[in-house]
């Protein structure tokens, strides 16, 4: 009798642990999949409420992102894991890493005036290949050489990393590095990043760190760091991020110790979608990383950097062409900015062919 009380009772608890476990997971199946009106409301109201905001600690594109459709999911794969993680300051330094995929001598059979460096997960292939058709594409723009350049971690594994080395012999378009490449690891590739513009490509005049995921206006981007007020040295903008208090939320995705970042707010810094920088800056900030603790927040990180050096972040000349979200597609809002987030890279493709239509 007695035991068959036990066995009931375990059998009790079991059921109820596997009720909440599917409540739990259903509610975060939810949010992936309602509609596309609620979408849009959520998505208007964010893109408002969270660049006015001065509660939500990081990116509004992070938080955009976790609303919109098509990737939603991979990247609400990543939040749960990269919580309190324990972080070991000293790995952001790039000195700890090399290059296993390597474009050395691109530079200077180039002599690029403007560099573009895109971080990407190794197998996002389909992101590549739309930069590479679209923005990627333009190798000279106003008599100026432009390149696009990718980098990745390491892959999950030998066969990932055969296909990664055919894209390369392909394209002649990929940086690879020895980290673990993973979300949380996003500080370490920006520091390999510079690191690598200040070994291999000191001689360009400017760069620009852009997520895979952006649209580029390269002519307008042109323009202005051809603009005669432009400064040649020193120089950094992009979408500003003033007074961003650090989030010390345990269960949110840019939880960032007080042991890693004591101060309650972060340094002016420029919102890690796409910003440009002249190229010295990039030997500077690699040297300038010695000294300041590495945390997770990868463009706060370099916002902490730029503190060190006694760099200030430059407004840009026209703030509203770095945008972060426009909405549903127009084509005179695209042809307005320099910068903004799109949803896939099919979005890219097409709003490019449509961009480049004769009118
Ligand atoms: C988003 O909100 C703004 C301001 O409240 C409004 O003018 C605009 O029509 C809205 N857009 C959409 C797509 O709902
Ligand atoms: C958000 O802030 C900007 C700049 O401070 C302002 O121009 C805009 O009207 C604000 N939007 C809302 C919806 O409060
Ligand atoms: C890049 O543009 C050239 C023409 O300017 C075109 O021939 C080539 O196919 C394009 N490359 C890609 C990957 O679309
Ligand atoms: C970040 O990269 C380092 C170096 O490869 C690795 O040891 C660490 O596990 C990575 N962390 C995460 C959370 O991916
Ligand atoms: C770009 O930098 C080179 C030196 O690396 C310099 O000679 C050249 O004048 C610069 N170009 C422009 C347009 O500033």
């Amino acid at each position: 009798m007695h035991h068959i009380k036990n066995t009931f009772i375990l059998l009790l608890t079991l059921s109820f642990l596997l009720s909440a476990v599917v409540y739990v997971s259903d509610f975060s199946f939810e949010t992936t999949t309602f509609t596309q009106t609620w979408l849009t409301k959520v998505m208007n109201w964010t893109h408002y409420k969270v660049i006015n905001s001065t509660l939500v600690g990081h990116t509004e594109k992070d938080l955009l992102f976790s609303l919109l459709p098509n990737q939603q999911i991979q990247r609400r794969a990543t939040i749960a894991q990269t919580t309190d993680i324990p972080i070991y300051h000293h790995v952001a330094h790039p000195s700890n890493y090399h290059f296993i995929l390597d474009e050395p001598d691109k530079c200077s059979q180039w002599d690029p005036f403007l560099v573009f460096m895109v971080p990407v997960a190794p197998h996002q292939v389909e992101a590549r290949n739309a930069i590479r058709s679209t923005w990627g594409n333009e190798s000279s723009v106003q008599g100026k050489a432009v390149l696009t350049l990718f980098l990745v971690g390491l892959t999950g594994g030998p066969e990932a990393q055969q296909k990664l080395e055919e894209e390369s012999r392909q394209h002649r378009d990929l940086v690879q590095s020895n980290f673990v490449d993973s979300y949380f690891n996003l500080t370490i590739k920006t520091m390999v990043i510079m690191d690598w513009l200040a070994t291999r490509c000191a001689q360009a005049n400017f760069s620009m760190k852009v997520d895979s995921d952006m649209y580029i206006n390269v002519e307008y981007l042109m323009s202005l760091l051809l603009a005669p007020n432009t400064p040649r040295e020193n120089y950094i903008t992009g979408y500003m991020m003033w007074d961003r208090p650090v989030v010390r939320n345990k269960n949110s995705k840019w939880y960032v110790s007080e042991e890693l970042y004591p101060e309650p707010i972060y340094p002016t810094y420029l919102q890690g979608m796409g910003y440009v920088f002249s190229n010295d800056l990039s030997g500077k900030i690699v040297e300038a990383s010695e000294k300041v603790k590495a945390f997770n927040i990868e463009d706060a990180y370099v916002g902490a950097c730029l503190k060190q050096l006694g760099i200030a972040p430059s407004s840009p000349p026209d703030p509203s062409q770095f945008r972060a979200y426009l909405g549903q597609y127009k084509r005179e809002d695209f042809l307005r900015v320099i910068t903004t987030i799109l949803g896939s890279p099919q979005q890219l493709i097409d709003i490019w062919k449509d961009l480049k239509k004769p009118t």
